[in-house]
């Protein structure tokens, strides 16, 4: 018995002091200098439960907050398993961005990895020219030249359907609404697809083209009930479907143009080898993923905060109105046209100020691929560098009274916020190509909105950032067309 006891304080001796040292390790990991101020957690689940604690309202999220007061700019965590600094020095930021291939290289943790994974390349393709094709793709289709030549017509029309149909409803969803009209106006534009809106199930396309950025930083589990099980499996059947419709497209008439995307990679599928149909299928994802969540999220967010703050909507409508009244001057009864566009001074601060406070972006991610000095401090290569681009907007010595939805102070910033404080859309080689298309798609739509709509709140607008933003309740409202809404307004003003 003595015996026993013996043996058994002997293993939980071993156990403790194996934990204590396993502890030690994960807390001190290895560096060939000083690694930054911050703390790596519990083994293995690191600060992965504190990271996605929620925040109420617009502002940080309480682990960034918290971790930015303790250790200031520069801080080192352990996430999803990965070893990760979190930075929101603007400078820093500035300088990791441009060492895109140097001393860092592009790097979406472990899950986010896995759903943009593109399938299998003969070993002769290099990642470069797949990133290489796509982003040409996006450039040729969604770039300036092309927005100002092909683009406004689509996009006017496909928002005017939308918002029609809204305004015959009792009561509409934005962001789910906005969902699908995203939906519509991407499947359009990449294979002409033309969706029945009335019977499109807004919540099938959220659920199979979105809840991406969720994933970016959940553990690489992909066992059902997790996250990253879910988003594989809504992957999967999208690339599906999109592979029916190239097969469907190459059966149709050969040598018929129909305009859109899938034409000409159909055309590059005939000199490019590496241009598989699962391939195709998942870049069409990819893009459709670009659009669908952060468009529709951000458009959401600019009818909260217009709703909540009628002086900019008003100066919006009175930028608006000046343009429908021109025309009238002129006897013109056109579409948007591309000097209008332009000329839309005040959407362009109310949409910077719509991205600057939504943040998409929750972390720009890069891994170190040397050793990175940066102020006394060491980021040992293989480690995860987190770019945060909400700690940036909300700091106040950059954004006077950050939280305050102030469009008019894009006035005064003007471009000089543009590379350094303000990264929506990233930077560097990596930028987003598809910004400009943003930006017109939220100023035809703000246009269409406040001219020809009036809308009053039901319900909901209540925002939380989990880190990514989200709208728990949604955003409820009514929504009439002007001559409607003149109509209930003399009702509700006579009664
Ligand atoms: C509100 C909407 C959007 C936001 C906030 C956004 C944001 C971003 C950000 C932050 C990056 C840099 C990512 C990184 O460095 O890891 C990026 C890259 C990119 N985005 Fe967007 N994006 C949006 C919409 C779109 C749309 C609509 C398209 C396509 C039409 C698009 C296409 C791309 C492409 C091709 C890249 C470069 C990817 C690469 O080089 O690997 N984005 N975007």
């Amino acid at each position: 018995m003595g015996e026993m006891f013996s043996i058994w304080l002997c293993f939980e001796g071993l156990f403790i002091i194996g934990i204590t040292h396993l502890v030690y390790k994960w807390r001190n990991p290895k560096c060939r200098g000083r690694l930054p101020p911050g703390s790596m957690g519990m083994p293995l689940i690191g600060e992965t439960f504190q990271f996605f604690t929620h925040g109420n309202s617009l502002d940080l999220p309480p682990f960034l907050k918290k971790g930015m007061e303790k250790y200031g700019s520069l801080f080192k965590t352990s996430v999803a398993g990965r070893p990760v600094v979190i930075s929101s020095d603007p400078e820093f930021n500035y300088f990791i961005i441009n060492q895109e291939g140097k001393l860092v290289q592009k790097w979406y943790m472990d899950s986010l990895s896995k759903t943009t994974d593109r399938g299998e390349f003969p070993t002769t393709v290099s990642a470069d020219k797949i990133t290489k094709y796509l982003r040409n793709l996006v450039l040729k289709h969604f770039g300036p030249e092309t927005l100002k030549q092909k683009l406004l017509p689509p996009v006017e029309e496909m928002v005017r359907r939308h918002l029609r149909l809204w305004s015959t409803k009792e009561s509409v969803e934005v962001q789910l609404s906005l969902l699908s009209m995203v939906f519509d106006l991407t499947a359009k534009l990449l294979f002409n697809y033309e969706t029945d809106i009335t019977q499109l199930s807004e919540s099938y396309v959220s659920q199979l083209f979105t809840n991406f950025s969720e994933i970016m930083m959940c553990f690489p589990l992909n066992i059902p009930g997790t996250a990253l099980y879910r988003a594989l499996k809504n992957k999967e059947k999208a690339v599906n479907m999109l592979k029916g419709i190239l097969e469907e497209r190459r059966r149709a008439i050969p040598n018929r143009s129909h305009g859109d995307i899938l034409d000409h990679v159909i055309q590059d599928m005939r000199d490019e080898t590496f241009l598989s149909d699962n391939f195709v299928a998942t870049t069409m994802f990819s893009i459709l993923s670009a659009n669908i969540e952060p468009i529709a999220t951000s458009i959401a967010l600019a009818i909260i905060l217009l709703t909540d703050h009628p002086s900019v909507l008003q100066e919006l409508r009175d930028e608006h109105e000046a343009i429908i009244s021109s025309r009238r001057v002129n006897n013109t009864d056109s579409t948007i046209t591309w000097d209008e566009y332009k000329s839309m001074t005040f959407t362009s601060y109310v949409i910077n100020e719509t991205f600057r406070l939504a943040n998409i972006t929750f972390g720009i991610l890069s891994k170190a691929i040397r050793d990175i000095e940066i102020n006394g401090y060491t980021i040992p290569s293989g480690w995860t560098i987190m770019i945060v681009p909400t700690a940036v907007h909300l700091n106040p010595n950059l954004f006077e009274d950050p939280l305050a939805f102030n469009p008019w102070r894009w006035k005064d910033l003007g471009s000089t916020a543009s590379c350094k404080n303000f990264l929506t859309f990233g930077g560097g080689m990596r930028a987003c190509l598809g910004a400009d298309y943003c930006r017109m798609v939220m100023a035809i739509f703000l246009h269409i909105l406040v001219t020809n709509y009036r809308w009053t709140k039901i319900k909901g607008g209540d925002i939380i950032r989990t880190p990514i933003l989200q709208f728990p309740n949604g955003f409820h409202i009514k929504i009439w067309e002007m001559k409607s809404w003149r109509t209930t307004e003399r009702v509700f003003t006579e009664r």
